[in-house]
Parts: structure tokens; C-alpha cells; sequence
């Protein structure tokens, strides 16, 4: 069995009880907490207090059911890149739960990335270091991932040179890129809000964004945006192959703390 059928199954036996919109619901919900508690000290302890009152709603054995729904995407996400949440939602057929939301078909945005893949991105890295993202209707991030995707399989290292903004109104939406890019290591700064109305709720940083010093290093390329540039080296992607048990992404050896040792020249 596949580690995303997996994953259906143990939100099924949950949602014998809860429903299984409910369960998918807390689900996202409390892995985007943990993964943002363990980084993001700023909001851990309200972040905390709402993870308590999910949790508190199941028994003992439908809790450790959360942990082994983790552990099945992180197994799958593992294989490579690809919008796992969206595909179980669509599976499930949650859709007509959450105001008949779609999302894209995630072959069709790799189409639509490789497209965004060429010689001017690569320019641009390679004069500024990095280039930047913007969603501003993320769903569960599908368009990003693909195009981190389309980076790595064009010898890019997305986790270096890609910096993502996704932005929904839809707090579960939030949740499903919040931890999908934080376990694909993508440095990203997901918000919950009105992109129409100019409204931020929340804010969610991937560990990729903390470690990886991405505060300093888009106010420096900020400032420096008008200095004169010079040729960098693009990195290659030298992560090493996902290993069937291999430890959570976020898990990986950090990022160097000074952000610029990672970039020769914004
Ligand atoms: C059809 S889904 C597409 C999601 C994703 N871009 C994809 O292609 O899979 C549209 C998304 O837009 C979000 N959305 C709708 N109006 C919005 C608004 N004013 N601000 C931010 N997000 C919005 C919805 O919550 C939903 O997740």
C-alpha cells in the first residue's frame, strides 16, 4: 500500500468517530503546529493552547493515529516533491465540505512550472542568488511545489535559490502549504488572509525560511537591489536521496545561521 493511501486509511478510522472532514481538519492543523512550534518561538505558546484544545477531542488511540498520519506523509513526501494533501483531499472527496474548493491537478502545474524554468530564471539567480515566489491563492501550495519541483529536476537547489510568499484565506489551505513546503524544505513565509482586501491574519515561516536566515537575506537583497551585481554560482541540488526511513525533512542538517555564508552575492 502506497503511504498516501495509508494516510486515507488512518483518516478514515478516525473519522468513524469525528467525520472525516473533521479529522483532515485536525489533522493539518496540528502538524502545522508542531512543525511551526518547533521553530517559531514567537507564537508557540498560543499555538500551543489551540493545539491542546484539538488534541483534547480524541481518545488516546485516535491521537496516536495524528502521529502515524504524519509519519505516512513524510514517508511519501520522501519520494520527491508533489502536493500529497491536495491529492488526498481530492481523493477523499472533501471538497464539497470546504465551499466546493478544486485544486489544480499537480501534473498540470509541473507543466505550467517547467514552462517558468528557462534561461531568465536562471539569469536572475544567478545575478541576485535567489528569485522570489508569490501565491496568492495557495490552496495546499500545488503551483509552488511544482515549480520547486521543475527547480531541482533543471539542477537547481530550490532550497537555496527559491524564496516563496503563498497567501490564502482558507486556514486549513494555509496549513496543507505551511506543512507540505516546511517538509520539503522551501524556505516560505505562508499567510493566512484577504489577498483582495490587503488582510493578514497570521503568518506561518517554514523552518527553511528561520534556519536559512531569509529575514536578513531579502532586507539585504532589498537594499542591494540597486548595487551593481556580480555572477554567482548556481548550486546544484546535493540533497542527498530520500531514504525510506529517513527522519523528517525539517530534521535535516541546518542551514548555516549567518546567511551569508550561503550566497556569494545577492
Ligand atoms: C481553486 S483553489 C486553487 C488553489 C491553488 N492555487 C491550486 O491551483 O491548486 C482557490 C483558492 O483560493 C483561495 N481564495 C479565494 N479567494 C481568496 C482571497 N480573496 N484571498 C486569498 N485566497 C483566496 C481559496 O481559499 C482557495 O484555496
Amino acid at each position: 500500500m502506497s503511504h498516501r493511501k495509508a494516510l486515507i486509511k488512518l483518516i478514515e478510522a478516525n473519522g468513524r468517530t469525528h467525520g472525516s472532514w473533521q479529522v483532515f481538519s485536525d489533522f493539518v492543523e496540528m502538524a502545522a503546529i508542531s512543525i511551526s512550534n518547533a521553530v517559531d518561538w514567537a507564537q508557540r505558546d498560543e499555538r500551543e493552547k489551540r493545539y491542546m484544545e484539538v488534541v483534547r477531542k480524541y481518545e488516546k488511540d485516535e491521537a496516536v493515529r495524528f502521529s502515524h498520519m504524519l509519519g505516512e506523509l513524510v514517508e511519501e513526501l520522501e519520494c520527491g516533491p508533489s502536493d500529497v494533501l491536495g491529492a488526498v483531499f481530492m481523493e477523499m472527496e472533501l471538497s464539497s465540505k470546504w465551499h466546493g474548493q478544486f485544486f489544480t491537478p499537480y501534473e498540470l502545474c509541473r507543466m505550467m512550472a517547467g514552462m517558468m524554468v528557462d534561461d531568465h530564471m536562471r539569469g536572475l539567480i544567478e545575478t541576485r542568488g535567489f528569485i522570489r515566489a508569490n501565491e496568492p491563492a495557495c490552496g495546499g501550495g500545488a503551483m509552488l511545489i511544482a515549480l520547486a519541483e521543475e527547480m531541482k529536476r533543471e539542477g537547481i537547489n530550490y532550497q537555496q535559490h527559491l524564496h516563496i510568499v503563498a497567501q490564502d484565506l482558507d486556514l486549513k489551505a494555509v496549513h496543507m502549504a505551511y506543512i507540505q513546503f516546511s517538509l520539503l524544505h522551501i524556505p516560505a513565509v505562508v499567510i493566512q488572509g484577504n489577498t483582495l482586501a490587503l488582510e493578514e491574519r497570521s503568518h506561518w515561516l517554514t523552518p527553511a525560511h528561520i534556519m536559512g536566515g531569509w529575514e536578513w537575506r531579502l532586507a539585504a537583497a532589498e537594499r542591494q537591489s540597486e548595487a551593481p551585481v556580480q555572477q554567482i554560482t548556481v548550486q546544484p541540488f546535493a540533497a542527498p536521496e530520500p531514504q525510506p526511513t529517513a527522519p523528517l525533512a525539517v530534521a535535516s542538517p541546518p542551514q548555516p545561521r549567518h546567511p551569508a555564508d550561503q550566497l556569494t552575492l545577492f
